[in-house]
């Protein structure tokens, strides 16, 4: 791993050099951070979750035709991606009331919204990526309107779709962010869908019992964040009963001898 040239490190994931040009691996960390990186600390197994996690649903909206930058998991901790030109934009998409919605309408958290909104945030840690509007995007160059009209199309398809997989396991899909990327062929650039989808970045309640099933464990000092993220995964089909712990400590166990 430390020969490989490191090209990014960010808060959750580190990518490296790909084995080919216009590729990247991605790699999960245990790292977790939230409120801007203020707060910090590791979920044990958190990365080894959120790849796998990650590459679960990225395949499957692959399958509806949503283009990704995933091509393949390549081990526990690792995926191999398309390099894109991140859009500096963090995509919002809420389905009920919670976190800042709540705290900046005064909206009780859990109030089912009567529309789903999307919102947009300028990915600038600096700034602490404030929320904007389509004008600042615009204005700022920061995308085209037509990449605009695609990422919107795109994220409320990936809403539509993963509102039914996670209700058909249990889980209430609260809320979501999505990252996008560019690539360019020929002269063109198209937009895909970059970064993860996993329990660091989703608002996953459990549909009985309103459980949080997601990173707000670890914001709000909740504890079980990773056995949430177990649970996560497991109703997923992606842990078979009982085998959490055995891959967990595969990890761990791999860990220790530097691997
Ligand atoms: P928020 O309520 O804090 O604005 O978060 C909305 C959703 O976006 C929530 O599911 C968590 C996710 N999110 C991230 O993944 N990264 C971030 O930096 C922020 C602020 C939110």
């Amino acid at each position: 791993m430390s020969r490989r040239r490191q090209i990014y490190e960010g808060k959750a994931k580190i990518l490296y050099e790909g084995p080919e040009p216009g590729t990247l691996i991605q790699y999960f960390k245990d790292d977790a951070t939230a409120f801007n990186a203020q707060k910090k600390g590791t979920i044990s197994g958190k990365g080894v979750l959120n790849n796998r996690i990650s590459e679960h649903i990225f395949t499957l909206l692959g399958t509806i035709g949503i283009p990704t930058h995933f091509i393949r998991r390549l081990n526990m901790r690792e995926q191999l991606i398309r390099q894109v030109e991140i859009i500096p934009i963090e995509v919002v998409v809420r389905n009920v009331a919670a976190g800042t919605l709540s705290k900046r309408l005064g909206i009780e958290e859990g109030t089912q919204l009567p529309r789903t909104i999307i919102e947009y945030y300028y990915k600038d840690d600096a700034l602490g990526d404030p929320l904007i509007a389509d004008e600042h995007i615009a204005c700022f160059g920061w995308a085209s309107q037509e990449e605009m009209n695609d990422i919107a199309d795109m994220a409320v398809r990936v809403n539509d779709f993963m509102c039914g997989m996670f209700a058909a396991i249990g889980i209430r899909l609260v809320d979501f962010k999505l990252e996008f990327g560019r690539i360019w062929e020929n002269d063109y650039a198209r937009v895909i869908l970059a970064d993860e989808i996993s329990p660091d970045g989703c608002r996953l309640w459990d549909m009985t019992t309103n459980e949080k099933l997601d990173k707000d464990r670890f914001r709000r000092d909740l504890g079980g964040e990773a056995e949430a993220y177990q649970e996560v995964a497991r109703r997923l089909g992606l842990l078979p009963e009982g085998e959490a712990n055995m891959v967990l400590d595969l990890d761990q166990h791999r860990a220790k001898r530097g691997k």
